[in-house]
């Protein structure tokens, strides 16, 4: 043989037809079964598959490929990868066999434990979620769409670099998705913190061999976290797969049954769970286990040594550090560590205090910054100018320290301990305790961003940020926290504590346009509202661009029905308007109107006083405007039942195609048996429509199709004259293959000189059937010549039918329907996508890669990312008030005047401490009065309480209310933090914290 790789395909072939009789060894020769009268032909199995499943399209297009060209397979003239597109084959059996409708449903169900997981998670605690496979991740979109990233993590670890690599982009899509390689060999006790372990792994077996999937069953197991769940995702033994896929070389004929991964999981001491079944008594090749790690199971971390550490500790005479400063020396004393506590007071050089340190211990491991720890909250009504300067003494103690640590070189840690200064960071705040003792002032928050800068600046040693809130009593977890902070710091260089010691942690993330608008709306929600949530853009040209809307319901007319929609059908038209490809002309004439989706299935909700005999219930399919939505009002006579067994994905491939070709072949056409018809694009939407129908009138069917995957769909279907769409030879073949008569009825889709050859071979009293709108839109030319011979040409528009002739459009679609409701035509294949996916929907349908039909659903159910109504907030120029802007005579302040005067503001204050001294200032306040704003520009400085106040009596006086402020006053002190004084440091905050605070407290 040949081809020695194909052996074991071969070998498995034989014994699966050995099985089921279709072949038997007589003597030393292979025995065919003979066919049997009234037996089923592969291709009329096929078929029936084709029609009865339309959304497993990809499967049994995949194995009715290979079937056409077993032979050339096995003879190794072929490869599986010239018959399906280079795919990594191992991973697509389980993606396909799972289907949409399974994969949304296991979604859901993981969805929930998450939810309820995250729900009930104790103050502090994370919950971490692992995804495990061999290419990328497939739940990722459901575990995203519930995770609170403030309280959930999420890895997905594969056993190759190239997934990875593969999958990195989903970083962008996914802020906080981390990914992480695993090897053969098992990643055992690696002495992580068991919080870093997942508490729910979702394990995919879609692995080459059985081996490395038992690798990665060993992988998560050794990183669940105690009393944490797998879901375990497989294939079962299948033909279909090792039909379809056993070509390939590296493929091993091996999947294991469910009670062989139960028994690994046992093995593995954990406790399986009842297998979820995805859709009632499952008999699909998929399985979805669950089993969970018990509680008690200890998983090994390495113990940390007990060592002997030396630390200082700065504090201040009076100890104002609610008792923390002591509580923390005692406990490190306790573990025999050699702690300095120095009130600053007391010391006169820093770098000598830790040059002492090193001398008699022989390095420093930390330095805790508390001195003025909580100075503000023992006299929270201690004057601003105080609570400034202590925070002034606090930046400048740090700074000090830092330097000395620059200049010793001792390698050690800055921590700087701060009071409540990163508290809003932390996840419902509101229930801590202290809340009562919040001060206007933000106190510590200044400390926290000097010490920031701090962190950029540190060379050799550490500068790292503790936030604390103090409990009301009971001193001890939190003491616990910060010892253990200290003694087993990770790479956080921000850490919160809260009152019970529970650790939190900042992370910066993209929140999405909902979350930061809106919160999620759920469908019932919706309807309550009397909002739908439709697909818009803000502005056309990018697919990007596209998002869910709240838009208002429409009022239901009488003659009209309110649909939840279920499932709605992509057209080209959609892509080209998103894409602002189509003219305002080309869509404002249709039914949909200037909308996004025309076609859909679902149930009435509601129906109008004159809308006929359709009744709340109704499973329906039909045309509407803005049908990529929750709910949507349409005309009744644009709706039909949808006939009984058949999914809402499959009824909604059907309005728009079916209805455009009856419309064309019955009514325009007048296609009688017999005659002989040129489909292009037989394996698109229409195309197969047509073919499906001219089959049914008893029609001679000549198809084109542009690639080879989309002609040997053809083949499956049983079209024997196929050409190739891109190439114009196909009017000289069709010639041959007619023996020189051509055709009766051209349906064409093709652009430009395609036209020409499409005439060419129209018999006389032939019929064109122009679909493409392209050529309208260009005004295409074609010469009138042929048309001699009594041709007829319709240009044909669905959307405009149905707006123009309602009566003829529902007649036609009904006799659709009925048709479908007799069996004489099916669905097309399809393509489902969620609607979270909707861009990835109408990218598949750009790439024009797919056969058959896109359709989305709404499984989820719809949240709305924009609610593109006007803007309640008037703008502050409408309100004809006074503005006042310190800083206002200069830079960002004296710009900000001149742009609100630009947008209408009327009423200015500047101030500055110099006053319009400057010629800038001076010409800048002359140019906005000759402007005809009303300006007064003086000065005042807003750390002046007084002077303030003065200020704002004046405004009240003589100029209209006082509507907005813009702090701009600032004072710059360039300068590396570690050389800043105290005094520096003062000037700097005073504008800004004490500016503030007067203006605060004075408007
Ligand atoms: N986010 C951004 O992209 C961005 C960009 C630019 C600026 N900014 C911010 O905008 C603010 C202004 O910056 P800038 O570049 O315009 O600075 P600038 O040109 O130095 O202007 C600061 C103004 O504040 C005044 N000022 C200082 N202390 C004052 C006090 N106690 N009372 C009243 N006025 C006082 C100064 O005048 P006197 O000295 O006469 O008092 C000066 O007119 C700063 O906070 C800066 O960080 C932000």
């Amino acid at each position: 043989m040949d081809t020695p790789e194909i052996a074991p395909f071969i070998h498995y072939l034989i014994r699966e037809a050995e099985t089921d009789q279709t072949l038997s060894l007589k003597g030393s020769d292979w025995i065919i079964r003979p066919y049997r009268e009234g037996e089923e032909t592969a291709r009329e199995i096929w078929n029936i598959l084709v029609s009865d499943y339309p959304d497993f399209f990809s499967i049994i297009d995949m194995a009715g490929r290979v079937g056409l060209h077993l032979p050339s397979i096995l003879t190794g003239k072929k490869t599986l990868e010239d018959i399906i597109s280079p795919q990594p084959v191992f991973s697509v059996p389980i993606r396909l066999s799972l289907g949409t409708a399974r994969r949304h449903k296991l979604g859901r169900i993981i969805q929930e434990m998450i939810r309820r997981s995250q729900d009930t998670l104790p103050t502090g605690r994370r919950f971490s979620v692992m995804e495990i496979g061999h290419t990328d991740p497939l739940f990722v979109k459901d575990a995203f769409r519930v995770m609170d990233m403030n309280r959930c993590d999420y890895t997905f670890a594969a056993d190759t670099t190239e997934a990875l690599e593969t999958i990195s982009f989903l970083k962008e899509q996914y802020p906080g998705f981390e990914s992480r390689l695993f090897g053969n060999s098992v990643d055992t006790a690696t002495g992580e913190p068991p919080a870093a372990r997942p508490h729910l792994i979702l394990l995919t077996l879609d692995f080459t061999s059985t081996a490395e999937s038992l690798d990665a069953l060993d992988f998560a197991r050794s990183q669940l976290n105690p009393g944490g769940t797998i879901i375990l995702t497989g294939l079962r033994p299948s033909f279909w797969a090792d039909f379809t896929f056993g070509a390939h070389p590296g493929w091993t004929f091996s999947q294991r049954s469910t009670q062989y991964w139960q028994r690994q999981l046992a093995e593995q001491g954990l406790v399986c769970g009842d297998p979820i079944e995805l859709s009632p008594g499952d008999l699909s090749d998929i399985f979805v286990l669950t089993a969970r790690l018990r509680e008690e199971t200890v998983v090994s971390a390495t113990p940390h040594k007990e060592i002997n550490r030396t630390w200082i500790v700065l504090t201040d005479t009076r100890d104002r550090t609610s008792g923390l400063s002591q509580s923390l020396v005692r406990h490190l004393q306790k573990r025999n560590d050699h702690v300095r506590c120095v009130p600053v007071e007391k010391i006169s050089d820093y770098k000598e205090l830790l040059s002492e340190t090193i001398r008699e211990s022989g390095r420093i491991d930390g330095i805790l910054h508390l001195a003025g720890f909580s100075s503000s909250i023992d006299h929270p009504e201690s004057q601003e100018y105080n609570r400034a300067r202590q925070q002034a003494h606090r930046c400048m103690v740090a700074a000090r320290a830092a330097r000395a640590c620059e200049e010793t070189g001792a390698d050690t840690t800055l921590w700087i301990l701060t009071n409540e200064a990163a508290r809003h960071l932390i996840p419902g705040t509101n229930h801590l305790p202290g809340q009562q003792r919040r001060h206007s002032m933000p106190d510590d928050s200044v400390l926290f961003g000097f010490a920031r800068t701090m962190m950029n600046e540190a060379s050799h040693y550490t500068v790292r940020l503790m936030d604390i809130i103090l409990p009301l009593n009971g001193m001890a977890p939190l003491v616990d926290a910060v010892i253990n902070e200290l003694e087993q710091a990770d790479d956080e260089q921000e850490v919160i504590l809260d009152h019970n010691g529970e650790r939190f942690v900042p992370r910066l993330r993209t929140a999405s346009p909902a979350e930061a608008s809106h919160p999620i709306l759920s469908n019932n929600r919706i309807e309550e509202e009397g909002e739908t949530v439709a697909l818009g853009f803000q502005f056309p040209g990018q697919l990007r661009n596209l998002r869910w809307e709240a838009r208002p319901q429409p009022p239901l007319e009488k003659d009209e029905v309110d649909i939840q929609v279920h499932a709605t059908g992509l057209n080209f038209r959609d892509v080209m308007y998103s894409l602002g490809l189509l003219s305002d002309e080309a869509v404002e004439n249709g039914f949909a109107g200037a909308s996004l989706g025309l076609e859909f299935a679902g149930v009435i909700v509601r129906t109008g006083n004159e809308s006929g005999p359709l009744s709340p219930g109704d499973r329906v399919a039909g045309f509407g405007p803005s049908c990529f939505a929750s709910r949507i009002t349409t005309k009744a006579n644009a709706v039909s039942l949808i006939p009984e067994g058949m999914s809402f994905e499959a009824a909604a491939t059907i309005p728009v195609v079916f209805l455009t070709v009856y419309y064309s072949l019955k009514h325009l056409a007048n296609l009688k048996e017999g005659e002989a018809i040129l489909i292009h694009g037989g394996a698109g939407g229409i195309g197969i429509a047509a073919i499906q129908t001219a089959r049914a009138m008893g029609a001679e069917i000549h198809a084109t199709a542009g690639t080879d995957q989309k002609r040997d769909f053809l083949r499956l279907l049983g079209v024997t004259h196929i050409y190739d769409s891109r190439s114009y030879d196909f009017a000289e073949e069709i010639m041959l293959q007619t023996g020189g008569k051509g055709v009766d009825i051209v349906l064409n889709s093709l652009a430009g000189e395609a036209i020409n050859r499409n005439l060419q071979v129209l018999k006389p009293f032939g019929r064109f059937l122009e679909l493409g709108k392209r050529d309208f839109y260009e005004n295409t030319r074609i010469g009138l010549r042929p048309f001699r011979n009594n041709i007829s040409y319709f240009g044909i528009d669905a959307d405009q039918l149905m707006k123009e002739h309602p009566a003829l459009t529902e007649r036609l679609f009904s006799e659709v329907m009925e048709m479908f409701a007799q069996g004489i035509l099916y669905p097309l294949p399809c393509h489902v996508f969620e609607a979270e996916e909707v861009i990835d929907a109408f990218r598949f349908m750009q790439q024009a890669r797919h056969i058959g039909k896109i359709v989305v659903t709404y499984r989820n159910g719809l949240k709305p990312m924009a609610r593109p109504s006007k803007s309640k907030h008037r703008s502050f120029s409408s309100t004809g008030g006074t503005c006042l802007i310190t800083g206002g005579l200069s830079g960002f302040g004296l710009k900000t005047a001149e742009w609100l005067a630009e947008k209408g503001t009327r009423h200015l204050v500047l101030i500055s401490r110099s006053g319009p001294t400057s010629s800038e200032a001076w010409m800048a306040v002359e140019r906005l009065k000759n402007k005809g704003v009303d300006v007064l520009a003086v000065s005042c400085d807003v750390t002046d309480r007084h002077a303030l106040e003065k200020l704002l009596e004046t405004i009240a006086q003589d100029m209209p209310p006082l509507k907005g402020i813009v702090h701009a006053a600032v004072v710059i002190e360039d300068g590396l933090s570690t050389l800043m004084n105290q005094e520096q440091i003062y000037r700097v905050l005073a504008p800004k914290i004490l500016g503030a605070q007067h203006l605060h407290q004075l408007t």
